[in-house]
């Protein structure tokens, strides 16, 4: 038996509920971890609400797979008779999406999904990485072409993928201004943003200054107005936000380029693929993962209730 966060509707935080469930078993081309770290993503709060995207995803009227979580570090304790790249006590991190079952101590995974964890990477570290960071690596550099003296935004600066960008960023040497709420703009200033704007004061889109690049977690404003904030052959990337606001980026983007010169683009994650390039950042000294936390297990309930008001700092990460 195991212990494991499950939900049986959709709903709020208070639908999560503690419980005792078998142990999964491997499939015969699967890896049994135990888990020693798990991170809350924005998909698994969207998951949990069910919208109507993630309803299609997870089942319309109740959700099928009941233990959310995709980001995990753990242990390997088994492998089914076809796995080749990993062996029983390998240490490991990945992204589950599309199976989840993070929030409980074991979970069953392909190995495409994993990658080793450095020896010298925390679980909890290694949990915080996987999504926030592939979306802040994909955005700014397979996306947004980042380059050396450039001046970058980052809209939504303070949670995973800002505290990732920003350090990923200044490995190109590049001007960064942050933007968030009150509250973070310490926390930004202290992880190297060169510039800081509060959005509860200011608007970046009409403040008259302008970006080579912008990174978007947010996505919450016309595409006119980012194009505006953007310099001559500037872009703009978003990994997420209002679904709106990213189907009128994709159809706006080819008039904006034509009329402006300026380009919007869309990440669509691509799952672990940069987990190798992290290690190395990581074992270079040149990341640090920002982590609110770490939480138990019981208290995945409040943790979710935290991240839904955005009260966290980097990535919320519970220890198992
Ligand atoms: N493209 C894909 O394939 C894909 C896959 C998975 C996830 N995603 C998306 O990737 C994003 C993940 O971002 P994340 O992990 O960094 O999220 P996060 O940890 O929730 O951080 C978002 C930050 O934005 C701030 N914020 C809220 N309202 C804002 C506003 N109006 N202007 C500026 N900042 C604001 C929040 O703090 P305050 O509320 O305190 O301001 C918070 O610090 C999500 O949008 C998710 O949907 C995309």
């Amino acid at each position: 038996m195991m212990k494991a966060i499950l939900y049986h509707k959709y709903g709020t935080p208070d639908a999560l509920e503690l419980t005792e469930i078998d142990k999964p078993i491997p499939k015969d081309d699967e890896v049994l971890i135990k888990v020693h770290a798990v991170s809350i993503n924005d998909w698994d709060s969207g998951l949990l609400n069910g919208d109507f995207i993630n309803r299609m995803l997870n089942g319309l009227r109740k959700p099928k797979r009941k233990i959310l979580g995709s980001d995990i570090a753990g242990r390997i304790e088994t492998i089914g008779k076809n796995v080749t790249q990993f062996k029983p006590g390998d240490e490991v991190y990945g992204d589950l999406s599309g199976r989840w079952g993070g929030f409980a101590e074991y979970v069953c995974a392909q190995e495409k999904a994993l990658a080793l964890k450095p020896p010298t990477m925390s679980f909890e570290e290694a949990a915080a990485i996987p999504q926030a960071a592939m979306l802040a690596v994909q955005g700014l550099i397979d996306k947004g072409k980042i380059k050396q003296g450039q001046k970058l935004l980052i809209n939504g600066a303070g949670g995973g993928v800002g505290t990732f960008g920003i350090q990923i960023a200044k490995l190109y040497g590049v001007e960064v201004t942050g933007v968030d709420s009150t509250a973070k703009l310490d926390m930004l200033r202290s992880m190297g943003f060169d510039y800081v704007i509060d959005y509860t004061k200011e608007d970046f889109t009409k403040n008259g200054k302008c970006y080579d690049l912008i990174l978007d977690v947010k996505t919450n404003r016309s595409m006119f107005d980012y194009a505006r904030a953007l310099c001559p052959n500037g872009v703009y990337v978003t990994v997420g936000g209002s679904i709106g606001r990213l189907i009128q980026s994709l159809l706006l983007a080819p008039l904006i380029r034509m009329i402006q010169k300026k380009n919007l683009r869309v990440v669509a994650l691509k799952t672990n693929k940069d987990l190798a390039y992290m290690n190395n950042l990581f074992e270079a000294g040149k990341i640090k993962c920002v982590i609110d936390g770490p939480y138990r297990l019981d208290e995945v309930p409040e943790a979710f209730r935290l991240f839904n008001k955005a009260g966290h700092k980097g990535k919320i990460v519970i220890t198992i």
